[in-house]
């Protein structure tokens, strides 16, 4: 992600990730046990850390390497984080950022209770803002989170489901978060649609990569979806488009179904959609300082490989 490396380049970053990284150190490692120990190797496989990044360049310049942004940084990252052990269980996905997924090492009742040690880390840290509102909008996210991953349960297995249904899912299981993110940062109500319309397009992106992406860069393995019957952007359009496709995505057993869905036209399709996307968070920018930063984000979340 070129972009995204320039975007590191901003001043005062590198100062922000350090104390960003050393603050979930701490916190995963508060309590001893398996699920601490779980969280520490969880956080040792590292991530693109785009959420406190999000934070961070809301926040506005001379705040960005307070307590304040330190702490929901660190909140924003333990519930992604406490989010990806649960959708792992969930995806039957054994491979995480180019390591076994805690379920895989450590069984699916060891995953369940680390997710949930990360999320209350999450609120230990939200918590420490002192401020209610931040706390709040936390809660609020992860609330959206669960009712995401429910809505997507439901879906299992349908691709008649609408593109409408899908975008609800996605703004519900990852654009709520990133909205937090930015909310967070900037302490009002601004960057919240430049953050929902970013998540969205960034899910977008990632159910794509699931199709085509090299497991090398992005640490997961490819075709979890098709595989586990959920109905992605690309998958709903490919299965439009070639009925074999829709067999597969209803539960057939399709030996060459993601090429098919490869070699559809869907994925362009999909693309351009997260490009519409990516255009209405931008288009939410109203003199932010570091609008060069945030644009650039939001063309790098779409044209990422990891
Ligand atoms: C993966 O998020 C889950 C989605 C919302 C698609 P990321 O791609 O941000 O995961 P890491 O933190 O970089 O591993
Ligand atoms: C995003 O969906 C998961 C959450 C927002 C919890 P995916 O299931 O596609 O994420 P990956 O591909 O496993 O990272
Ligand atoms: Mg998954
Ligand atoms: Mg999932
Ligand atoms: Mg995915």
């Amino acid at each position: 992600m070129s972009a995204l490396a320039s975007i590191r380049a901003a001043p005062g970053l590198d100062a922000y990730m350090d104390l960003l990284e050393e603050r979930l150190e701490q916190a995963v490692a508060a309590r001893r046990g398996l699920l601490s120990e779980i969280g520490i190797e969880t956080l040792a496989a590292g991530g693109k850390r785009l959420r406190p990044l999000l934070v961070f360049l809301a926040a506005p310049r001379a705040q960005r390497n307070s307590e304040l942004a330190v702490a929901a940084g660190a909140a924003v990252e333990l519930v992604h984080m406490a989010t990806l052990v649960h959708d792992d269980l969930l995806d039957a996905a054994d491979i995480r950022r180019g390591s076994p997924t805690a379920w895989a090492a450590y069984g699916a009742d060891a995953a369940k209770a680390a997710g949930d040690y990360l999320f209350a880390c999450a609120f230990t840290q939200i918590a420490r803002t002192g401020d209610p509102r931040a706390v709040a909008l936390l809660a609020d996210a992860a609330l959206a989170l669960a009712r995401g991953e429910a809505l997507q349960r439901g879906q299992a297995f349908r691709p008649d489901t609408s593109v409408e249904d899908y975008l609800a899912r996605c703004s519900l299981k990852t654009g709520k978060l990133f909205e937090a993110a930015c909310l967070l940062g900037a302490g009002s109500r601004r960057l919240g649609a430049f953050g929902l319309a970013l998540g969205i397009a960034f899910q977008i992106a990632d159910d794509i990569l699931d199709c085509t992406g090299d497991h090398e860069a992005t640490g997961k393995a490819g075709g979890v979806d098709l595989k586990d019957g959920t109905p992605t952007l690309p998958l709903i359009f490919a299965a439009r488009r070639d009925p074999v496709v829709w067999r597969a995505l209803a539960g057939d057993d399709v030996p060459d179904a993601l090429e098919r869905v490869q070699s559809s036209g869907a994925l362009d399709d999909a693309r351009e959609l997260a490009h519409v996307f990516a255009a209405q968070a931008r288009a939410a920018l109203d003199g932010e300082p570091d609008r060069a930063s945030l644009e650039a984000l939001t063309h790098a979340v779409v044209e990422r490989e990891a």
